[in-house]
């Protein structure tokens, strides 16, 4: 097949195992370990079949610029620099996210299947990705978790009140998990909408929604080119809009201390502005052990509380009220059966970093869909 026809679509649809699997030889060919390219597999392809294609595969193009910058390391560890009991802090060595996040959630999983609690600051990993998937991995083990993450060094988001970028997108996530159903898990940028939603827009050629995007000169625009054309001048809001954006812009602040300062990582000024392909994540997460509690009603008491939620009378045109993590759920559902729908240019940009990995096209052919 020649090159040129290798991506004729408008969107692919992808079954899971194919993708996956495209993922670990993307990275296998990059240069990771076999243990490496499947973390990041699970966790891309997890993030895409959640409904989160902001932080799924279509990152591999970015995270390939990297590498090849150098700013992205390969096979590395999250590196243990302090242990003092219940507070564990970890350098991520600008290594993948995905594997560092893992390592490190599973010694604070550990440490708090001992102690009862666990806080944990991870500093200077390489993009971590939908924060969700850790509080998920706590939850696994049933334990509760939150999180406060900042992209240090990025500045997308203008303060509230201001227009200039001064913080990144700092997600914020807790989870509770609840026996013999998925976990509740709240997950999401600070900024209005995420950055990468603006990137997936821009590659559609979509407008963004009102409220999300303003101009140099702070004037609002739904013109996803704002945060990604050449001249990218603009900035996101912080959630929260006009009537509670102080809300966001303090949540991101505060995400920004946490993971930035408290870890012992770096916040984001005019000294530590990244200008690399580079994503650079710290994180600050609270485990819990829920049954450290003196609560015999616990599991009681969040089931009465979700039904009397969802009993609420409904506003017009909504179906249901969605518990944090529901949403995704549902898309976990319906894209297991169906597959994940790939927009035509991300799909060409993910098979252009097959390429830059040393994927020939022959050995990309078997992973596209028929
Ligand atoms: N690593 C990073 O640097 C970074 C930065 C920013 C965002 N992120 C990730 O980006 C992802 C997307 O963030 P986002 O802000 O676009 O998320 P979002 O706006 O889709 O909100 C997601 C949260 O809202 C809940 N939700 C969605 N619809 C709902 C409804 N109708 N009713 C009730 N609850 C509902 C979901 O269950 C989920 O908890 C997150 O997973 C986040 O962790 C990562």
């Amino acid at each position: 097949m020649p090159e040129s026809n290798l991506a004729p679509y408008s969107e692919v649809l992808v079954d899971l195992q194919s993708l996956h699997a495209f993922v670990v030889a993307i990275w296998q060919a990059a240069g990771s370990e076999a243990r490496e390219a499947q973390l990041v597999a699970d966790h891309l392809v997890a993030a895409n079949l959640a409904g989160h294609d902001s932080h799924g595969v279509g990152m591999i193009p970015r995270y390939m610029h990297a590498c090849r910058e150098g700013e992205l390391k390969l096979n590395g560890h999250a590196e243990l620099v302090r242990d003092a009991g219940a507070v564990l802090t970890l350098d991520g060595g600008h290594s993948f996210g995905q594997v560092v996040a893992y390592e490190t959630i599973e010694r604070g999983i550990a440490r708090t299947k001992e102690l009862g609690i666990c806080a944990l600051g991870l500093r200077n990993a390489h993009h971590i990705g939908r924060i969700g998937h850790w509080a998920e991995q706590c939850a696994q083990a049933g334990l509760v978790s939150f999180h406060f993450v900042n992209v240090a060094g990025d500045p997308l988001v203008a303060p509230f009140g201001g227009i200039d970028r001064r913080f990144g997108t700092n997600p914020f996530c807790a989870a509770f998990p609840r026996p013999g159903r998925p976990p509740l898990v709240l997950d999401f940028a600070t900024s209005a909408i995420a950055a990468g939603k603006v990137r997936v827009a821009f590659n559609k050629g979509v407008e963004t929604p009102a409220g999300a995007l303003i101009d140099y000169d702070g004037t609002p625009t739904r013109d996803p080119g704002a945060l990604f054309s050449e001249c990218q001048h603009g900035a996101l809001l912080a959630f929260g809009g006009a009537v509670a954006g102080h809300k966001g812009s303090g949540l991101a602040a505060m995400c920004e201390i946490f993971a930035g300062a408290l870890t012992g990582g770096f916040t984001s000024h005019a000294e530590t502005l990244v200008t690399t392909h580079a994503i650079v994540n710290g994180m600050f997460s609270v485990i819990v052990n829920p049954h450290a509690f003196d609560a015999p009603a616990r599991d009681q008491q969040a089931d009465a509380f979700v039904d009397w939620l969802k009993a609420s009378r409904l506003e017009a045109g909504v179906d249901e009220i969605l518990l944090p993590g529901e949403r995704e759920d549902a898309t976990r559902r319906v894209r297991g059966a169906s597959g994940i729908p790939v927009d035509k240019e991300s799909w060409a940009q993910i098979l252009d970093a097959a390429r830059a990995a040393g994927m020939s096209d022959a050995a990309i052919r078997p992973f596209l869909p028929r």
